[in-house]
C-alpha cells in the first residue's frame, strides 16, 4: 500500500541542522559548536525537585492548561522579571516546549491562505510550522520592510529576540516601531522570548509590556534555554484569554497536558533559580567575548550578540567558501562542527551558525582547531 501523506508535509525540506547533526553523531570525537542546547545540566535543586515528585507520586495526567501551581509561578516569575501580568487561570497555557506552544498558536489563528511574516534568519521551526497551518510565510529581513510586506491576507508578525542563529536582540526602539505596525494593521505578534533570561548587554524588554501590545501579542517562552531544562520539554504561552482557550482545545487533544514530573520541576526552578540563571548566563558571556574576539583574530568581521548562545558570521568574504563548504570541510579536516547558514535559508549561505553552549576549554581547542583550517586556506 502506498502510504497516503500530507501535501504541504511533501514541499518541506528536513531540517537542515538535524542533517548536520547526524553527520556529527557518526564521529564522536567532533567537538560539536552546532547544538542549541545548554551543556550545564538543570540546577541540582529542579533535578530534586524532579525526584521528590516522582516519590509523591506526580506520575497523572495534570490539568490540560497546566497545574494551577506551575501556572501560578509563571505567572509571578514573569510579573516580576519583565513586568506584565498575565491571569494563571485564563491567559497562561504550558505544553511540551516552546516548540509545541509556537505550533498550537499558529494552528489555532491561522486559516488556509493567511499570510505570516517571519524574519529571517530566524530559528528553523517557525516556517514550516506556519506551513503545516495552512498559513503562508513571507520573510523580511529589517524592520523597515514589514510594512511593503503587509497584505489584506496577513495575519501575525512571528519574532524572537534575543534570536537564534544571530544572537541580536532589539532595541526599545525597534520594539516600539514593531509595536506600531502591529497595532496599525491588526496583527497578531507572536513573540518567542525563549532567550530572555540570557541577555548580556540590557534588561529584556517583553513586546507584552509596550503599551497596548498585551492584547495583541502571544508570548512563547519556556525552560530549555534559561534553566538547561531541554529534556523536561516544558514550554509556555502567555496571550488572551480566546487565544489560551484556543490553543488548549488542540493541547487537550493532541498533548493532554506536559509531563506532570517536569512542571512541577519548572516550579523551583522559577521560585528558587535565579542564582543559577545568573552563573549560567556569566559564563556564557564570557564565552561569547571568547568566541568574538577569537573570530575577529581569524579575520572576520563579527558583531558582538546581545543575547542567546549563537555566533552568525559571515564566512565568504574573508574564506570564499560557501558556509556549507566551510561547515564541511572544517568537520571533515579538524573535526569541528558548525552550522551552515543554509539551514537558516539561502540567503544566508555565506554564514555559519556557531554555538557557544560549550565549555570554555572545549571552545578554545575548537577555536584553535578553526584558526588552522582558516589559515590553511591562504
Ligand atoms: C528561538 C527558539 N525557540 C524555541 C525553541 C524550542 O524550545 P523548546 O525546547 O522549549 O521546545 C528553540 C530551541 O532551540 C529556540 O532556539
Amino acid at each position: 500500500m502506498k502510504i497516503p501523506s500530507n501535501k504541504i508535509l511533501e514541499t518541506i525540506p528536513p531540517s537542515g541542522i538535524r542533517k548536520f547533526f547526524e553527520i556529527v553523531a557518526e564521529n564522536p570525537d567532533v567537538i560539536s559548536l552546532s547544538v542549541g542546547e545548554p551543556d550545564f545540566d538543570a540546577p541540582w535543586s529542579v533535578r530534586e525537585a524532579a525526584i521528590a515528585a516522582l516519590e509523591n507520586g506526580a506520575t497523572h495526567y495534570s490539568a490540560n492548561r497546566g497545574s494551577s501551581e506551575l501556572r501560578g509561578a509563571i505567572a509571578k516569575y514573569f510579573a516580576r522579571k519583565f513586568g506584565v501580568a498575565y491571569s494563571p487561570e485564563k491567559e497562561i497555557l504550558v505544553g511540551n516546549g516552546a516548540s509545541e506552544i509556537f505550533d498550537l498558536v499558529v494552528r489555532s489563528v491561522l486559516n488556509p491562505g493567511d499570510e505570516v511574516l517571519l524574519f529571517a534568519p530566524s530559528y528553523v521551526m517557525y516556517a514550516p510550522l506556519v506551513a503545516l497551518a495552512g498559513g503562508t510565510p513571507i520573510f523580511v529581513q529589517k524592520i523597515s520592510e514589514i510594512a511593503k510586506k503587509i497584505s489584506p491576507k496577513t495575519k501575525a508578525l512571528v519574532f524572537g529576540y534575543p534570536s537564534n542563529p544571530t544572537g541580536a536582540t532589539f532595541t526599545k526602539s525597534e520594539l516600539t516601531k514593531i509595536a506600531a505596525l502591529v497595532e496599525r494593521n491588526n496583527l497578531l505578534a507572536i513573540s518567542d522570548e525563549i532567550y530572555a533570561e540570557l541577555s548580556y548587554e540590557t534588561k529584556h524588554i517583553s513586546f507584552a509590556s509596550l503599551p497596548k501590545m498585551k492584547a495583541q501579542t502571544a508570548t512563547i517562552s519556556g525552560f530549555s534555554k534559561a534553566f538547561a531544562m531541554t529534556g523536561f520539554r516544558l514550554g509556555y504561552l502567555l496571550a488572551p484569554e480566546n487565544l489560551v482557550a484556543a490553543a488548549n482545545k488542540i493541547h487537550q487533544y493532541c498533548a493532554l497536558c506536559a509531563n506532570s514530573i517536569s512542571q512541577v520541576a519548572a516550579i523551583e526552578a522559577l521560585e528558587n533559580c535565579d542564582a543559577e540563571v545568573a552563573k549560567m548566563r556569566a559564563e556564557y558571556k564570557l564565552r561569547r567575548d571568547f568566541c568574538v574576539r577569537e573570530l575577529r583574530k581569524m579575520g572576520f568581521t563579527v558583531q558582538k550578540p546581545a543575547g542567546a548562545f549563537y555566533l552568525f558570521p559571515n564566512i565568504r568574504k574573508r574564506t570564499g567558501l560557501s558556509g556549507d563548504d566551510f561547515a564541511l570541510n572544517l568537520l571533515k579536516k579538524e573535526r569541528v562542527a558548525v552550522v551552515p547558514g543554509s539551514a537558516f535559508g539561502a540567503e544566508f549561505a555565506d554564514h555559519i551558525r556557531i554555538s557557544y553552549a560549550t565549555g570554555l576549554a572545549e571552545l578554545e581547542t575548537a577555536f584553535e582547531r578553526m584558526a588552522h583550517f582558516v589559515q590553511s586556506l591562504k
